[in-house]
């Protein structure tokens, strides 16, 4: 059980790589992280037996970048038939576990092997519910099987409360028939990733108010609208008459770069396509000024180097809000519907509640 196993969106198997093995050096976890490129994983070796358990248990899933899902274990070879003797064979190593999730890749080959996932799951779950390998218990680990073939699959542990919340990390989330634009579920899974579910009544409530810096035609606004929020839209471009007519939008053309509310907002959201730089120097003004409580920004990756350029501008952020003393959360991620980007949240810590 000395490999940690990590999902990621096809191409950025190098970036979870790089940033593992920067957590592992930091915790002093020997081993060393390989991928193949388009894999849509990456696996960290560690040296010692319980290296992985170590990772696990030092890091916060939800603060990792670029990995999607996670789990310690081994791979299992299985036979073509009655795989599954050999998968609880190979769970005699293993505690009892709570939840069972059936995975596969983000690929084209991983595609292909949910069918024969979804065939499989049920006479799998009798068989560990039958052989006591399985209770319903959420405080137990999470027993994760990602198939990479019907013949090979990583027989991985997890905390429930410490890795992905959907399967694969890939949340379920139905696209709103009315929202303007289908960019509106990257905004959605942003707060279901950064705002614990039981805080949305109080941190989205419909007494807030909000600014969407690139608005047109209004994905995002349709979410701030969707919770009741006043939105400031702005955007040289067209919003959706059908958000204009809820009357809770003030669209203005102007520079997003620029604007600045009279009043502190409770939400400023931003998704300009534009240098990442740029866009982390307007979350350290907005946040560091106190216009917004909230932030939800896109940070753009560059071509080359992205874990170490996203690193290097969340440390940057970082060392705005100190010389400026003020407390912020910084959360970073990139989310199932983000594709050459990161999403940033930034929260303000230390100001007033409204
Ligand atoms: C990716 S789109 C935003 C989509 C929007 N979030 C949605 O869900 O419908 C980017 C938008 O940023 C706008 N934009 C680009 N540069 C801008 C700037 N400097 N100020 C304001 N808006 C800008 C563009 O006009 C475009 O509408």
């Amino acid at each position: 059980m000395n490999t940690l196993f990590m999902h990621c969106r096809p191409g950025f198997e190098g970036e979870v790589c790089s940033e593992i093995a920067e957590h592992a050096a930091r915790l002093n976890v020997a081993g060393y992280a390989k991928a193949k490129p388009q894999s849509a994983c990456a696996e960290f070796i560690c040296n010692d037996a319980e290296g992985a358990e170590r990772l696990m248990r030092e890091l916060r899933f939800s603060q990792l970048i670029f990995p999607r899902q996670w789990a310690r274990g081994s791979f299992v070879e299985l036979p073509e038939t009655d795989r599954i003797s050999v998968l609880l064979e190979a769970l005699v190593e293993y505690p009892v576990c709570g939840s069972l999730w059936l995975e596969v890749m983000d690929s084209n080959d991983g595609k292909e092997l949910s069918t024969f996932c979804r065939k499989f799951e049920g006479p799998l779950r009798k068989a560990l519910l039958n052989a006591g390998r399985l209770v319903e218990d959420a405080a137990k680990p999470r027993l994760l099987l990602t198939f990479v073939s019907g013949r090979r699959v990583f027989v991985g542990l997890a905390a429930a409360d410490n890795s992905a919340m959907w399967p694969m990390g890939i949340p379920r989330l139905k696209f709103p028939r009315e929202a303007p634009s289908r960019s509106t579920l990257k905004l959605e899974e942003a707060w279901h990733h950064f705002i614990p579910r039981d805080q949305w009544p109080q941190r989205l409530s419909d007494d807030m108010t909000g600014v969407d810096l690139g608005a047109a035609p209004g994905g995002w606004t349709y979410q701030l609208v969707k919770r009741g929020m006043l939105v400031t839209a702005i955007d040289n471009g067209p919003m959706a008459e059908s958000l204009m007519d809820t009357g809770l939008v003030q669209h203005l053309m102007a520079d997003g770069f620029t604007y600045k509310p009279k009043q502190t907002v409770d939400w400023m959201v931003c998704d300009i396509v534009e240098k990442p730089a740029r866009s982390a120097a307007l979350l350290e003004t907005w946040l560091g000024e106190g216009l917004c409580r909230e932030a939800v920004v896109n940070l753009k990756l560059p071509m080359k180097q992205r874990y170490a350029e996203v690193r290097r501008l969340l440390e940057r952020i970082e060392e705005g809000f100190k010389a400026r003393k003020v407390k912020v959360s910084i959360g970073c991620k990139q989310l199932y519907h983000d594709r050459e980007e990161v999403t940033c949240h930034l929260r303000r810590l230390d100001m007033k509640p409204r």
